[in-house]
């Protein structure tokens, strides 16, 4: 498909005018535009929510206590998302069951924030160990250091479905040494997990409350230090009980 061509730069990014006899360039409005674009695209945003928005997020019509709540879920990320990038915490932490929402939401700040010309970038958790491992080098010691720079150096960072992925040493290693990296530089990260956390509400236990959501907590599949510093960087959004959306727009 070609390319539209600007109509008030024809594609040079300047727009000239001429006042008095003396020409002068001004940078177009259309700069913008072609810049957010090619980020979002090179966001690493799957198919699957590259529409995702705040604007097309539902609340749910049949139970109004989980509307309340997820009418605050929204409310958090609108905050968020204005104040940002002056923030208190520069990170979002999304908790809560399959199917609530939580990368819908994730993805619809992130390229919310492309769009005002911010760089981010989308990072499946368990792809990005994969990665990093792919590019270990067990005799040298090195890791891949391009999938590891990247999840340090990414202005934004939105990881997706955090801590989904047994927990190893090296595991532990690499996720402490990312979240500590982006903690200590203040740089945001947005995360999603569907663990469970004593900080977030939930409880250990066993029975009905067990089953909820997964068995485990945050801190045994991130270890203990990546998870202080991720609730010491983020804003927490505590997803509500509501029934999964996938289920939900089946029926
Ligand atoms: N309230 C909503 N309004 C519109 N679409 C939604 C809503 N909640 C979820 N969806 C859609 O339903 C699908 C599942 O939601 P999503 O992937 O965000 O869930 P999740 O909480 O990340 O689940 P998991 O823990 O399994 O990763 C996605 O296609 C998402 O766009
Ligand atoms: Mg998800
Ligand atoms: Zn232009």
């Amino acid at each position: 498909m070609a390319e539209a061509v600007c109509a008030h730069c024809h594609g040079t990014g300047w727009k000239i005018s001429v006042s008095e006899g003396v020409s002068s360039a001004e940078p177009c409005e259309c700069r913008g535009e072609a810049r957010s674009k090619a980020l979002l695209a090179n966001a690493g945003i799957p198919v699957n929510y590259t529409a995702a928005s705040i604007d097309n997020f539902v609340l749910p019509r049949d139970n109004p206590a989980g509307r309340a709540a997820m009418a605050d879920v929204v409310l958090t990320v609108r905050t968020y998302l204005r104040e940002y990038p002056v923030l208190d915490r520069p990170g979002l932490l999304f908790i809560g069951s399959p199917g609530t929402g939580k990368t819908h939401l994730a993805v619809a700040a992130l390229r919310h924030l492309i769009q005002r010309g911010f760089e981010g970038l989308f990072f499946d958790y368990q792809n990005l160990l994969d990665q990093i491992r792919s590019g270990y080098d067990k005799g040298s010691g090195i890791i891949d250091r391009e999938a590891y720079r990247t999840a340090l150096d990414a202005e934004i960072l939105l990881l997706d479905d955090l801590g989904a992925h047994r927990v190893t040493d090296w595991v532990e290693d690499t996720v402490t040494s990312i979240i500590t990296y982006r903690c200590n530089h203040r740089k945001p990260l947005i995360a999603t997990t569907n663990l469970r956390d004593p900080e977030a509400g939930d409880r250990r236990g066993s029975g009905l409350d067990a089953d909820i959501h997964s068995k485990f907590f945050l801190e045994e599949r991130i270890g203990m230090r990546a998870r202080s510093r991720l609730f010491e960087m983020c804003r927490i959004v505590r997803m509500p009980q509501v029934e999964d959306y996938r289920i939900r727009r089946r029926q």
